[in-house]
């Protein structure tokens, strides 16, 4: 049966000294704990290998929050999916809508990330999730199901089975605006339902999918009540120890 995972997201945030010092927070927090879900921080590639060291990874995984649609070569800048894996992490969140904004990632880039992700142990944690306008003009759930099929659907259904998703709305993202516990629940069961045409119930009920946009301890709780949330996927929460525990506790 597929796994409740609270992953945190750190996004361009904290030092190396700042960010090694919250991981040993959590480290330590989940040492006395006993948390229902998986927990996984993803960090800035510059804190990895700092922080694979101080960690627990039997009890908190460790992610990037991207990697390079190449191998290697003269890419000036770009962190490979081999770099990342030779760091200790095990995870990486790709295609945040973010990095679809900001840096023109496209499906086609994505598909590539994937495979390389994949081909170097890495778990993917795919990101999907509509603009304010495709919510409000209904169009939301095919937004959803475009991104899917483009990014992920050239996968064999052992590939898929390593996939982790994160619906996330754009128009939630640190805007303290959270999409209500029913429109989660909506688009989850939804892109659960996306799954199973393609690639079989066990599948489909086998994945993990994440909430992410505002998640807090305060509401985490009825979002992640609904039969097809398996977690969150947390941004500015994350960024303190107890605030993300808090998260964490919610299950
Ligand atoms: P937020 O970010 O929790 O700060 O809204 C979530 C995310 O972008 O992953």
């Amino acid at each position: 049966m597929r796994k409740n995972i609270v992953a945190g997201n750190w996004k361009m945030n904290t030092t190396l000294p700042e960010g090694v010092k919250l991981a040993e927070q959590v480290n330590a927090a989940l040492a006395a704990a006993t948390p229902k879900c998986d927990v996984v921080i993803c960090v800035p590639f510059t804190h990895l290998a700092t922080i694979n060291q101080v960690i627990d990874k039997t009890k908190l995984g460790l992610g990037a929050e991207n990697c390079a649609d190449h191998k290697s070569g003269a890419y000036t800048g770009e962190v490979s999916a081999p770099m990342v894996a030779s760091t200790g992490a095990t995870y990486v969140i790709l295609g945040h809508s973010e990095r679809r904004q900001y840096y023109g990632e496209t499906s086609e880039t994505l598909r590539d990330k994937v495979r390389l992700a994949l081909d170097n142990g890495l778990a993917p944690i795919f990101c999907i999730g509509e603009v304010l306008e495709q919510r409000e003009d209904g169009s939301y759930l095919n937004v959803v199901k475009t991104q899917i099929e483009e990014g992920l659907f050239n996968l064999s259904a052992e590939e898929f089975g390593k996939i982790i998703l994160a619906y996330e709305p754009v128009w939630a993202i640190g805007t303290g605006k959270t999409a209500t516990a029913d429109q989660a629940e909506e688009m989850h069961a939804y892109i659960r339902q996306t799954i199973e045409s393609k690639y079989g119930k066990e599948v489909a009920d086998n994945t993990s999918i994440l909430y992410g946009g505002s998640c807090k301890p305060s509401n985490a709780k009825e979002i992640f009540s609904k039969p097809n949330v398996d977690g969150g996927l947390i941004g500015g929460a994350a960024l303190e120890c107890e605030s993300f525990m808090g998260i964490v506790n919610a299950f």
